[in-house]
């Protein structure tokens, strides 16, 4: 097959696309994200890249907290959209469901069947971008899983879980390990 040159770039490709969530002055704000990466094995370490020209970079520079959240393919729209648009000039709040974890002010998407939600401890300030560095130990995982009696084998947590009523259920880890084995039923989760 026939190469041709397209100049200089730095695609990675396929990048997942993510949507950064941050609170600007008080208010959720989503840009889609695909510069988010695995960056350090021991201790596991993820990182971030945004341009400082976006708006969501005032809300993790604020308050030190933001949440990544993986949309499905229903969401291509909104994640596109989000993409698109700055919290300049629209609002993007209402877009989609946010919710709180501990953190307070990293608003997640409800939406999303999996959303980190995150605290900074580092940057690396580049010409256009800042990279930031979120270590698993600041992370939490947020999994939204429509409850099914049964089993439902996910992974393995060290951390706690709680049980909403309702069809939702909130899984949240922190530093423990990847697999969970979750015994659910509508009222009650025991791992
Ligand atoms: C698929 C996709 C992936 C993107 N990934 C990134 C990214 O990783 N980092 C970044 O700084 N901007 C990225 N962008 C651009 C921002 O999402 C976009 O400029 C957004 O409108 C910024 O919103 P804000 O000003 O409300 O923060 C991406 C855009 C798209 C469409």
């Amino acid at each position: 097959m026939e190469k041709i040159n397209i100049g200089t770039n730095t695609f990675v490709y396929p990048n997942p696309v993510t949507l950064l969530g941050a609170n600007v002055e008080g208010r959720a704000n989503f840009m889609s994200l695909g510069w988010v990466s695995r960056v350090n094995a021991e201790p596991p370490y993820i990182g971030i890249a945004v341009n400082k020209a976006h708006h969501t970079i005032q809300g993790i520079l604020e308050n030190k907290t933001f949440s990544i959240n993986f949309p499905d393919a229903g969401m291509v729209e909104a994640t596109d959209y989000c993409g698109l648009v700055s919290g300049k000039t629209k609002d993007k709040s209402q877009i989609f469901k946010t919710f709180y974890g501990e953190l307070k002010t990293a608003p997640m998407v409800k939406e999303c069947s999996l959303s980190l939600e995150c605290k900074l401890i580092d940057r690396v300030d580049l010409p256009t971008n800042i990279f930031f560095i979120i270590p698993r130990s600041l992370m939490r995982v947020i999994t939204l899983i429509v409850v099914l009696p049964g089993w439902c084998i996910n992974r393995r947590t060290s951390q706690r879980s709680s049980g909403t009523p309702g069809n939702k259920i909130n899984i949240s880890m922190n530093s423990g390990g990847q697999a969970i084995a979750l015994k659910m039923s509508p009222q009650k989760l025991s791992l």
